[in-house]
């Protein structure tokens, strides 16, 4: 990498005098105060030193190790003390005439309108950008956090796009397939469930909800109640502020259904909008938009970060661990492209998030424990033909990462089910160890001082259907006895002429 930059000190008076006293302090900066903490020979170098007037201008360049900005910055103090101390001089602030900076890279990248970057080339060997940028940037970490973006796009370039890491871990045996169908035109067609008004939505009438609500029972006896859960109520209005902590507001954008406020309650206000509608029978849309306010976040998409509002900047009492809870409180919602396939990929879904915090040990051995009674569900009440893989963790891929976290102990275990009709796999819920994340990002703390870690799992609904209906079809006389125990005998739902 290589950076150069060339900025002023202003000063509150003309510097001339000090001349001697700059050059020497500039001379003796070189190779001491710019290079500390990189390593030999690479630290920071000013190339040029001109006194005019009021300013004292400094031309720099270095390397990623005390990067020009940086370098810029730890010489203002000397520089202060020396023209205070001697000439009753005072620094009135740094301002930067140019930034450029070269990253190695083989690709150019995708960016469009990087803040602060008026420029961006590519030359085969190099992107250059160029900064616009002053002391307040500087000390924001600005220059350091664009340098980051572009190297963070020149690695997913080598990742060649989104490639989700993915590895086995776990394989059931087979089992009985009894349908290979494609279940949702069976479940229309039977009126179980019809097309909601929105997109990637469904209704769900008597029969599918007792099916959603016996998987409920299930994990709620066999999981939750088996392992001490207790159960909350977390919010399904998700603001930027709890997108900003849990990481998402990196990259979820594609995929939110935003929710914008009315600009006012006052009828007055609003009264265009339903005389327009009473006279056309039409939804002034464009009225609309110039009287609801700038989205405020969006709807529940990964149901767990709303929750850590709860705790945040809390410390919690050592005899309220372990913390194990979770919400079945209502839907989430992802605007989920072109993929939308009948209830197995939904905009609109139903989800249990099982969600637990303790020290890392007890993380680590909790989501174990989680996976067994998972295991005890899907082998010994539904019978199905599942497996589970090691994949890019959701928290890293909903900031659109790629990878694992490299900590073995640190990520996400997606579980599969086998869809005869397409001879393919569906992700049909996840477990996972999150770290530190999101104690970190909600500063939560304990009594003791120990780290906190936490984890989360996901039990979709729809997806848990969609798995069981496609093995096993939807004939109740075909289901697994351990299953029809539970779910009792079938309301009888609607008939349509
Ligand atoms: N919060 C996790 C996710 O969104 C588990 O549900 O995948
Ligand atoms: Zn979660």
């Amino acid at each position: 990498m290589y950076f150069h930059l060339i900025g002023n000190f202003n000063t509150s008076a003309p510097t001339g005098q000090a001349d001697a006293d700059v050059a020497a302090l500039v001379s003796e900066a070189n190779g001491t105060l710019l290079a500390k903490g990189a390593p030999e020979g690479k630290g920071a170098r000013i190339l040029d030193l001109r006194i005019e007037d009021q300013k004292i201008r400094v031309e720099i360049e270095s390397d990623q190790y005390v990067r020009a900005h940086d370098a810029i910055l730890r010489l203002r103090k000397p520089l202060a003390t020396l023209l205070g101390k001697k000439y009753r001089i005072g620094i009135r602030g740094i301002e930067i005439e140019s930034y450029v900076a070269k990253i190695p890279s083989k690709n150019p990248v995708k960016a469009e309108k990087i803040p602060y970057v008026s420029n961006m080339a590519f030359d085969g060997d190099d992107i250059t950008i160029e900064m616009e940028i002053g002391e307040p940037e500087i000390r924001n970490s600005i220059p350091d956090r664009i340098i980051t973006l572009i190297t963070d796009k020149i690695a997913a370039e080598g990742y060649g796009g989104k490639e989700e890491h993915w590895n086995l871990l776990w394989e059931s045996a087979e089992k009985p397939i009894l349908s290979g169908e494609d279940p949702t035109p069976e479940l229309v067609k039977r009126n179980w469930v019809k097309h909601g008004a929105s997109r990637g939505q469904w209704i769900y009438g008597p029969e599918a909800t007792r099916i959603f609500r016996t998987f409920e029972q299930i994990v709620k006896k066999e999981v939750l109640d088996f392992l001490g859960y207790q159960e909350m109520i977390f919010p399904k209005l998700v603001t930027w502020d709890v997108w900003k902590k849990s990481g998402h507001a990196k990259g979820v954008y594609p995929e939110i259904y935003y929710v914008c406020p009315p600009k006012t309650r006052d009828p007055d206000f609003w009264e265009e909008v339903s005389d327009y509608y009473k006279v056309t029978h039409e939804i002034p849309l464009d009225l609309i938009a110039e009287k609801i306010d700038k989205p405020i976040g969006g709807l529940c998409y990964a149901q767990c970060p709303p929750f850590w509002p709860f705790l945040q900047g809390k410390t919690i009492a050592d005899d309220a661990f372990p913390i194990q809870v979770f919400d079945r409180s209502g839907t989430s919602h992802r605007y989920e492209s072109g993929g939308i396939h009948g209830i197995e990929r939904v905009d609109e879904f139903h989800r249990i998030e099982i969600v637990w915090m303790g020290t890392p040990e007890h993380v680590v051995e909790e989501a174990e424990r989680i996976h067994e009674r998972y295991k005890y569900i899907f082998e010994e009440i539904l019978e199905l033909t599942w497996r589970k893989a090691w994949v890019t963790p959701w928290f890293m891929a909903q900031e659109g990462l790629t990878g694992t976290t490299g900590n073995e102990k640190v990520g996400t275990t997606d579980y599969e089910s086998f869809m005869p009709y397409r001879d393919d796999w569906l992700e049909f819920q996840n477990v996972s160890v999150n770290g530190d994340k999101y104690p970190l990002g909600f500063n939560v703390k304990s009594q003791s001082g120990n780290e906190l870690w936490s984890g989360c799992s996901g039990v979709g609904l729809e997806r848990w259907a969609s798995s069981f209906f496609a093995q096993k079809g939807i004939d109740y006389e075909n289901w697994p006895e351990s299953f029809k125990e539970i779910v009792g005998e079938l309301p009888k739902g609607f008939a349509f002429m």
